[in-house]
């Protein structure tokens, strides 16, 4: 096992979490969390569903003796919702007949041991971020899939990602193949580039991995 490899217990935590985020993507945020774990601050989550990602992070975490935070309303994306293709009846809340992704999130993490490494934030990213104040270590963005929601999840928490930290960006399609989740993520990750605020460490797969190496966003 590599330094920058999770243990098989935690992989199996993560190959068996409800979640869309295949291995080889998992073990590149990995890496890139123990990478930027080094800086001591805390590295953050924007999309929690039901802690697959989250997971990683909280370990990584724990290693580094940093905190993972993770932003969630828990109520789903557009594609997550009733009727589309990503929808998870499961996550369903049989009494509000809402999506609520957080009682099964919460039951990930105690099941890895990892609770005691997560700060969970349950609200919109742009209302979390509007009340952040603080440099991170690394900042997740795998949020909402609209523009609107990819560009605020920019705006809210890039501006976070401390000199050396990383901007970690998730389903990155460079040709709109993907009718269901659309290519917001990788307008964005041309804005991140364009900024000239952060250059590209690593793809893998849908995956990108930005340090900052400029002030901006
Ligand atoms: C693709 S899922 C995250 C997947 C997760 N990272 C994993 O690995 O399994 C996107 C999540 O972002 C959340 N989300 C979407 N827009 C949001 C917003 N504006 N504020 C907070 N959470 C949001 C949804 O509720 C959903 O749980």
């Amino acid at each position: 096992m590599s330094a920058a490899a999770p243990s098989p217990e935690i992989l199996a935590a993560f190959e068996a979490a409800k979640g869309f985020m295949p291995t080889d993507e998992g073990l590149a945020l990995y890496a890139a969390a123990m990478a930027a774990g080094g800086l001591g601050l805390p590295l953050l989550e924007v999309g929690t569903y039901c802690g697959r990602s989250t997971l990683l992070l909280a370990d990584a975490a724990r290693r580094a003796q940093v905190t993972a935070v993770t932003v969630d309303h828990h109520r789903g994306s557009e594609e997550q919702q009733p009727g589309w293709d990503y929808h998870d009846p499961e996550t369903v809340d049989p009494e509000l007949g809402v999506m609520d992704t957080l009682p099964t999130f919460r039951r990930t993490l105690r099941r890895a041991g990892l609770e005691e490494h997560v700060v969970a934030v349950v609200g919109r990213s742009p209302q979390v971020a509007a009340v952040w104040n603080s440099p991170l270590g690394l900042v997740f963005v795998d949020g909402g899939h609209t523009d609107e929601h990819a560009n605020a999840d920019y705006e809210g928490w890039a501006p976070h990602v401390a000199e050396g930290g990383l901007l970690v960006i998730h389903d990155v399609f460079p040709d709109p193949v993907d009718e269901f989740t659309g290519q917001a993520p990788y307008r964005v990750h041309r804005r991140a580039l364009a900024s000239g605020a952060f250059t590209e460490v690593s793809a893998t797969g849908s995956l990108r991995v930005l340090r900052r190496t400029g002030a901006g966003a």
